[in-house]
């Protein structure tokens, strides 16, 4: 098949891991038979070097024009004064929004051969198998803001259909997982809380019956995320509470650079990223974590091309890599084992073709 790719490499460490998602994915071309049009493109703090804008209309443009769009990371303290009126995550927010990309999903794997790597107990690990759907265009991230010298305001808004929508995701993932869906919400305090459980409970008594559906605290949620992480299946909650809890939960994994994700939308256009940031404190060493971004890359391939057999593949050959030891140092076995970006991303390509 043909697709067109808009890649937006983004800052720190954004390039490094976005190269070896491209290997991936050209290796995937090369092997199945397709042709990826790979367009990258200025985005972020770059973006702003350039032009004074971190979305700027050619790349959004490409962005609404692609099949899909694979993003490393952006921002870092170079953009990051309290007084900067122009920033990299507005441009993140602006192009989420644009793209209408509201459900994104974040699964979380335990993989056997990591249980050792995360700073939890290997026997609370074991097993885990859970997947967030944090809605991503509403709430507290895209309400009015105000500022005065005296006091500063946030406002968070959810209608009745944006937590129809996005528990309907969520609900059709856990009717194809193991039945069950959590709603993390605060709703003892907050009144788009009290909307939002309200909303679920109507939307899952007439529309999934048969897919369990259990509230939950977001206080209480963070607690059982690390006492019992594999009674989880499907998380569903709003903005930030699932930005918060999703870097909690990558502990479980092991680590923040392995977790993908895939922000949908109505079509079958996708915006797909790892989870992490742009990590200014390991920039340019070359020794970031690929993972993440190689298994958005390969949720890109089943969710906006359709292509699950090649995006199974390389899952495999990620995981094949971790179990032979390919690992950057934060999930590398010892120091002295430890790999490289690029060495690990050798050891997946090897993996791809070996398959
Ligand atoms: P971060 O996610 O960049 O880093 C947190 C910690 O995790 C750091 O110690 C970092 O070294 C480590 N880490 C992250 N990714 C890793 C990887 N792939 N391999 C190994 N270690 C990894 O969060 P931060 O430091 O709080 O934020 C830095 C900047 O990134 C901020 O400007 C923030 O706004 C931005 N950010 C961007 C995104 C995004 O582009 N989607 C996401 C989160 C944060
Ligand atoms: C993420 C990031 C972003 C978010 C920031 C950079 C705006 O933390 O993708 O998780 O909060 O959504
Ligand atoms: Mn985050």
């Amino acid at each position: 098949m043909k697709a067109n790719i808009a890649v937006l490499p983004g800052d720190g460490i954004g390039p490094e891991v976005v190269a070896q998602g491209l290997r991936c994915l050209r290796a995937v071309a090369k092997a199945y038979g397709h042709e990826f049009a790979l367009t990258e493109l200025p985005f972020g703090g770059a973006a702003i070097d350039l032009s004074g804008n971190p979305l700027p209309e050619g790349t959004l443009k490409a962005c609404l024009e692609a099949d899909a769009v694979l993003l490393g990371a952006i921002g870092g303290p170079q953009w990051s004064a309290p007084e900067a009126q122009v920033r990299p995550e507005q441009g993140l927010l602006a192009l989420r929004r644009a793209l209408g990309v509201y459900a994104n999903l974040r699964p979380v794997k335990v993989h056997p051969a990591l249980l050792a790597a995360s700073t939890l107990k290997p026997e609370v690990l074991q097993g885990v198998d859970l997947v967030f759907v944090r809605e991503l265009t509403g709430g507290i991230y895209f309400g009015e803001k105000r500022r005065d010298p005296r006091s500063a305001t946030d406002v968070c808004t959810y209608t009745v259909e944006e937590v129809e929508r996005i528990v309907r995701v969520a609900a059709r993932l856990a009717q194809q997982r193991r039945g069950k869906l959590v709603s993390i919400d605060k709703s003892n305090v907050l009144e788009t809380s009290r909307l939002w459980r309200e909303v679920t409970t109507r939307v899952m008594r007439a529309e999934f019956p048969k897919v369990s559906l259990e509230h939950m605290l977001v206080d209480s949620a963070a607690m059982h995320l690390i006492r019992r992480p594999r009674d989880f299946d499907v998380l569903v909650t709003e903005n930030m509470f699932g930005d918060i809890l999703t870097d909690e939960a990558s502990m479980l994994a092991g680590s923040l650079g392995l977790l993908p994700s895939a922000s949908l939308g109505e079509g079958t256009r996708g915006l797909y990223e790892p989870i992490h940031g742009s990590a200014p404190d390991i920039a340019g060493q070359g020794i970031a974590n690929p993972c993440g971004t190689i298994l958005s890359a390969a949720l890109l391939l089943r969710h906006s091309l359709g292509l699950s057999a090649e995006a199974a593949a390389l899952e495999r050959a990620v995981s094949e890599a971790i179990e032979h030891n390919a690992r950057t140092p934060d999930i590398a076995a010892s120091r002295d084992r430890a790999l490289s970006t690029e060495r690990v991303g050798d050891a997946v390509l090897e993996r791809l073709r070996a398959a």
